[in-house]
């Protein structure tokens, strides 16, 4: 099957934005090797008017891929899948990840963002000095139409700007500032939602729930992230590939 062929089932497969359709049928082509490392990908005007998708949205794509560094861009060459592919780094996922990469359009609905101190209980469980300005985000985390998960994630500002306004992955937008965390430490416990969890996930209360916490060490061992996340134990499966 062509290439062309084989990115527009990919893109018919999935529902939501365009955008989104096109980077994660890009994303997984790469995945599968359908284009090999090293090579070049069709060009910019071949392969928009191929897809029937504008050529400011394929540049927009491209743009994210080569960010995620899937694709290298030279000028006047054109695009070309990365040699580094080859030796896939393991990378500590978010929900955004974690969706994207089962072809799911990952939903955030911010329900809360505030800059504070951080709280007395957080600066107890990080070790975050009392007065350091955190960023407490809560959010309704949803799988299409789906409701999966209410999470509330601090993390220091310093991790994401004065000027983040949520919206996003709050991975992608660590990676762009001080870095994703690249360890950690976490709970799962199943627990029964009480009636504001019950609430937001839809389900009726003393339901059993997936209690994740998570505390985010960055690359110096300081804690850039402390998460708290109740899953609809009913949604959600939790798969982890562990290494003897
Ligand atoms: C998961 C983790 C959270 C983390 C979030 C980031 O849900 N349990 O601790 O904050 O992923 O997700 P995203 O990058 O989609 O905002």
């Amino acid at each position: 099957m062509s290439l062309v062929t084989e990115l527009r089932q990919r893109l018919n497969r999935q529902r939501g934005p365009l955008g989104l359709r096109l980077t994660n049928a890009l994303t997984s082509a790469i995945e599968d090797e359908l284009i090999a490392a090293g090579e070049a990908l069709p060009p910019e005007r071949e392969l928009a008017d191929d897809l029937g998708v504008s050529r400011s949205t394929l540049r927009l794509c491209l743009e994210q891929l080569a960010e995620g560094g899937l694709i290298e861009t030279r000028r006047g060459a054109g695009h070309f899948v990365s040699r580094r592919i080859l030796k896939p780094v393991t990378r500590l996922t978010g929900f955004t990840d974690d969706m994207v990469s089962r072809g799911i359009q990952p939903i955030s609905r911010i329900l809360e963002k505030t800059i504070m101190p951080v709280p007395p209980d957080t600066a107890f469980r990080t070790a975050l000095p009392l007065g350091t300005p955190v960023f407490v985000l809560v959010r309704l985390r949803l799988a299409g139409d789906e409701i999966l998960a209410y999470e509330r994630s601090i993390v220091p500002v310093t991790s994401v700007g004065e000027d983040y306004d949520g919206t996003g992955s709050l991975y992608g937008r660590m990676d762009r500032h001080g870095g994703r965390p690249k360890r950690i430490l976490q709970s799962m416990r199943a627990v029964e939602a009480g009636p504001e969890i019950a609430d937001h996930l839809k389900v009726k209360p003393s339901t059993a729930v997936l209690m994740i916490r998570r505390i985010g060490y960055g690359g110096h061992g300081v804690a850039v992230e402390d998460a708290i996340s109740w899953y609809r134990g009913d949604r959600y499966d939790y798969v982890a590939e562990i290494n003897g």
